[in-house]
């Protein structure tokens, strides 16, 4: 019989669940149970067709906080141009959609705003998957979250294969399937019977996607932009497929994991 631990009971209990048949429900995900998971402080509808959004994941929008501020400056103001930013392989759109709903925050504090807006906010934000289930949760929690969802675009493309030619980002993050193949069998049942194989499996070496990314990118990022990926613990920058003009460094998550790798062009 399946021992819960105490964020599970907890969160089950939040949910107004007591009594569940475990021998039904086997080692099934409690976010999957209720349809909801927990993201930077929001709620996220889940199901089956995405990815329960990790709590190392929620880094990628402190470092993509940190590199706007240093580039727009302190408070992040957006006067000039549009900030463009994409959010490939989005799943329930957790990390686009907070990234947008906080660069909303932080430019509506700069202007002295009360209210979250979400016109003129000189944001283009792009959130993209392959999987049209995802699209549909993500448009569902855009629809949910955001003061005003047809501001952003939702694309269903394979990385950057179906996005207009012209787009170029000041920032591109992705947390893209990146579990070396050979690892999916030995992950915890929870994760490999029930979590979609089209987020998990990143090929022979995790990196399938993540370099045909970095590839794409030479063309997609501007000159100052910069790629935030979440990578395995056991990729190295000398596995990634890196143009001869990108310098990558890789940055640890709150465990003391390698867990994420911010590339950008060399000036
Ligand atoms: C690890 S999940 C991440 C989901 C979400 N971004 C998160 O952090 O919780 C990877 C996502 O990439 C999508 N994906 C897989 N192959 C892709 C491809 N070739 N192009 C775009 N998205 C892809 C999957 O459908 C899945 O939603």
């Amino acid at each position: 019989m399946r021992q819960l631990i105490p964020r599970e009971i907890n969160f089950l209990n939040h949910h107004g669940i007591k009594e569940i048949d475990w021998i039904k429900i086997g080692e099934a995900p409690v976010e999957y149970l209720v349809g909801w998971a927990e993201f930077y402080g929001r709620e996220f509808e889940v199901n089956q067709n995405v990815l329960i959004p990790r709590i190392e994941t929620e880094q990628l929008i402190n470092l993509s906080l940190a590199h706007l501020k240093s580039i727009f400056h302190q408070p992040l103001t957006i006067n000039h141009q549009p900030l463009t930013v994409a959010d490939l392989g989005t799943g329930s759109g957790c990390i686009g959609i907070t990234l947008y709903l906080e660069i909303l925050s932080l430019s509506s504090r700069a202007r002295g705003q009360r209210r979250v807006e979400g016109s003129s906010t000189g944001i283009q934000m792009f959130l993209s998957d392959i999987s049209d289930k995802s699209l549909e949760v993500a448009q569902r929690n855009l629809d949910r979250l955001v003061p005003k969802p047809n501001l952003i675009n939702l694309i269903r493309s394979n990385i950057f294969d179906q996005f207009p030619s012209n787009l170029k980002f000041d920032l591109i993050i992705a947390n893209l399937p990146y579990i070396p193949s050979a690892r999916i069998a030995k992950l915890p049942k929870s994760v490999k019977d029930f979590e979609p194989l089209l987020a998990l499996d990143g090929g022979p070496d995790g990196l399938k996607l993540i370099n045909k990314l970095i590839a794409q990118s030479q063309l997609r990022l501007k000159l100052s932009g910069v790629l935030l990926l979440e990578i395995d613990e056991t990729h190295k920058i000398k596995d990634l497929l890196l143009p001869k003009n990108f310098r990558a460094e890789i940055i640890k998550d709150q465990f003391g994991k390698r867990r994420f790798v911010k590339i950008g062009k060399e000036n």
